[in-house]
Parts: C-alpha cells; sequence; structure tokens
C-alpha cells in the first residue's frame, strides 16, 4: 500500500503522542518536523527517527514530499499554518481546539477546500474505545432514547506555560477541555443541531495568575430534545479525572476513563507521568496510566485518518464540525457573561472566545 509522508509541527506534550500514534502505523512515514527551538526539534527528530527537521514550519512546507501537515502548535498558530499548508498542497490534520474564532475557522475550511485537500479535526474524544463503546451502547437501542448525557475532563491547571497568555490560548478550561465535551456530545447525538446553550464560569483557584475561567459548567439543549451536561476544570485538586454518561428511558451506561487503564498506587513522592493525562500528580494515592495513547484514542484516530486520505473517504470529524464546536465555545462564553441562555445560530466575530466572557468584568 502506499505510504502517507506525513510531517509534524510542533515538538511539545501533543507532538510526542501524536508522533507516538504515527509510528504505530505501517502506512505511515513520517519525513519531517518543524519547531522553533533547535534543541527541542533535534531531540525530537532523533527521538522518533525523523530524517528532516526545521526550525521554520514555512521551509519545511516547501518540501514536495509530503501529504499530510499534522499540526500540534498552541491554539493561535493552527489557523496561519492550516491555511499556509493547504495552500502548499498538504492534507491537514489539526488538533483541538480548531482555532481561534469563526473567522478563522472558516479561513481554514475555504483554503482547504480550495486546494482540494482534507480539512480533519484532530479531535481523539470520538477514536477513544471507551467512549466508541458507550455510542455503540446508546445506537444499539438498549438505553431505550437517550435524555441526558455527561461528560467531564478535569485537572489542576493549564499543562504549559503558553495557556497562561490567553491571546494563544484564547480561554480556558472551556476552550481546552470543554471543546471535547462539545463534539463528544455532537458525536454521540450524530450531529444534531444545538438549540441553546447556558454556561456559568469561575476563576476558583488562579485569579492571582491569571483571569481565565478555571471552572465552567456548561448545559446544551438540543433540537431533538436531547439536554448534554459539560462540567470542565482547571481548578480540580487530585489529578486528572475524564468521564462519560448516558441516561435513556431503558437503561444508563457509565464509562469511567480512568477505570479500567490505571492502577490505584500509594506513593509518598507522587507519580510522574511522561505524557499528559496524569501530569501534576501530587503524592499520595495516584492511578498510574498504562498504554495511554490506545485509551484515548490516538493510534485509531491517525488510522482512521490515513485511511482517509489513502481511500478518499470522509473523515469522522472535520473542520466543520471543528468550527461548530467553536460556535458552542461562543455562545457559552456569552452565556456565562450575560447569565442567561443564548440560542443559536451564534455568528459573533471576536478575536478570541473568552473575550466574550471577560467583556464588562
Ligand atoms: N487531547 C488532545 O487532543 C490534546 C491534548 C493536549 C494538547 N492539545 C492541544 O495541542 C496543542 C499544543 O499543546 P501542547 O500541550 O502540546 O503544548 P506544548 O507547549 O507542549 O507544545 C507546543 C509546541 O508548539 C511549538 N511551537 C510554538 N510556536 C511554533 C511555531 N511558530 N512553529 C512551529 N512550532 C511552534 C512549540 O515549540 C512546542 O513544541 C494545543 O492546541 C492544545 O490544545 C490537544
Amino acid at each position: 500500500m502506499k505510504d502517507v509522508k506525513v510531517a509534524i509541527v510542533g515538538s511539545g506534550g501533543i507532538a510526542n503522542i501524536y508522533a507516538i500514534a504515527l509510528k504505530t502505523i505501517s502506512a505511515v512515514d513520517i519525513v519531517a518536523c518543524a519547531s522553533p527551538t533547535e534543541e527541542h526539534i533535534a531531540s525530537f527528530a532523533s527521538r522518533f527517527d525523523i530524517p528532516r527537521r526545521f526550525t521554520e514550519y514555512r521551509k519545511m512546507l516547501e518540501m514536495d514530499a509530503i501529504d499530510l501537515v499534522v499540526i500540534g502548535t498552541p491554539n493561535h498558530l493552527h489557523a496561519q499554518i492550516t491555511v499556509e499548508a493547504a495552500s502548499a498542497g498538504k492534507h491537514v490534520v489539526c488538533v483541538k481546539p480548531l482555532c481561534m474564532n469563526l473567522f478563522e475557522a472558516d479561513e481554514m475550511i475555504e483554503a482547504c477546500r480550495r486546494a482540494n485537500v482534507r480539512l480533519m479535526y484532530g479531535e481523539n474524544i470520538c477514536f477513544e474505545p471507551k467512549y466508541v463503546k458507550l455510542k455503540e451502547i446508546c445506537d444499539s437501542g438498549a438505553l431505550g432514547d437517550v435524555f441526558l448525557l455527561k461528560q467531564s475532563s478535569k485537572h489542576g491547571g493549564p499543562p504549559t506555560e503558553w495557556f497562561w497568555d490567553l491571546s494563544k490560548s484564547g480561554g480556558w478550561a472551556t476552550m481546552d477541555l470543554g471543546c471535547h465535551a462539545l463534539q463528544f456530545f455532537r458525536w454521540i447525538c450524530k450531529n444534531e443541531e444545538p438549540e441553546s446553550i447556558f454556561a456559568e464560569m469561575a476563576n476558583c483557584v488562579h485569579a492571582r495568575e491569571q483571569r481565565g475561567d478555571d471552572e465552567s459548567i456548561i448545559i446544551v439543549n438540543f433540537r431533538n430534545g436531547l439536554r448534554a451536561i459539560t462540567e470542565t476544570s482547571w481548578a480540580k485538586k487530585g489529578g486528572f479525572e475524564d468521564k462519560a454518561e448516558a441516561y435513556g428511558t431503558k437503561g444508563v451506561s457509565y464509562a469511567y476513563m480512568p477505570m479500567g487503564m490505571t492502577l490505584d498506587t500509594y506513593s509518598e513522592i507522587g507519580y510522574q507521568k511522561k505524557h499528559y493525562v496524569s501530569e501534576n500528580v501530587p503524592p499520595g494515592w495516584t492511578y498510574a496510566t498504562y498504554e495511554e495513547e490506545w485509551h484515548y484514542g490516538f493510534p485509531q484516530m491517525f488510522r482512521h485518518f490515513t485511511d482517509c486520505i489513502l481511500n478518499d473517504t470522509d473523515p469522522v470529524v472535520t473542520g466543520e464540525d471543528g468550527r461548530k464546536v467553536m460556535e458552542m465555545m461562543l455562545a457559552a462564553y456569552e452565556s456565562a457573561n450575560k447569565g442567561c441562555k443564548v440560542y443559536f445560530p451564534f455568528e459573533k466575530e471576536v478575536e478570541k472566545p473568552i473575550d466574550l466572557w471577560l467583556h464588562n468584568k
């Protein structure tokens, strides 16, 4: 089978997970990588045995022998890199959140459409085996009519430095973790349109450093009557939490991510995991993970995206999905600011979602 030649932009947390996942796919050849700091990109290239490395991604995009560009950079760079990669004729996988606002989302979608390349939204939640099973149970009718969904991801705060800078992150818990939940809801209810959204947000433990939303509760009403609730947090002490629940007229199903992928472990000095899920794990009882990339669906996601390129088929998660999630996040920040429900469509133009919440505060 023909290889898909992949180039990765970024060499930090998610880029490492992406490289590990891509290395599991025989039809993938990682041919190049780019990140601004020579020391970082050199060690990344050597860790994953990548032949070409660049400190300027634009130079990398000049390479003919790239089919797919995979973006794992801070949020404010997603749009510009996508547009330039598409203009260079490469397919794109852009990590979540898609970008900073709807204008950027439209630019990305249009650039890929014009260049006749695919824009695939790197939302791994739709590939996590436990959540895939939950969707299968819902779709089978075993729960009757599903009337309520819940999904929560929580941890203790910004995973890396640039998140503190709102001009680079665009928002905090809602933008970073809420985007997973909103796409999860859309995916489970087969892309049903949202009717309204209500949100409350707060800054509970980081107020001294920055004004972002470190606690966020969002309720979505879909047009088919289904309600969905997400509680996302960067204020939760004691490690990572990630769970989903589905309630139907004939049953219920709980999918708690860490259960079944952890070892309950007590340590007086804590347990430091190399990737992102159990960052900031304190001393005491910890939940040591294994095969994290697989449990979080990353190899499965890239296998699917690679198949889409090789077979010219539509991906499960597209740029349009990322745009819809962006619209929902914008509406959530607006609702948290106004203290009332916000109705769709919601097409407000702002530089970054959190501006709508911080406005007049
Ligand atoms: N489950 C997930 O899908 C998931 C998990 C974690 C992070 N993320 C997303 O991944 C993205 C990156 O987050 P992270 O935690 O990996 O951050 P990070 O700080 O660990 O890595 C960011 C990388 O981008 C590189 N970079 C910065 N400017 C660049 C430029 N101009 N050109 C090329 N590279 C540049 C940095 O050098 C660094 O290697 C964010 O959008 C975040 O939301 C997604």
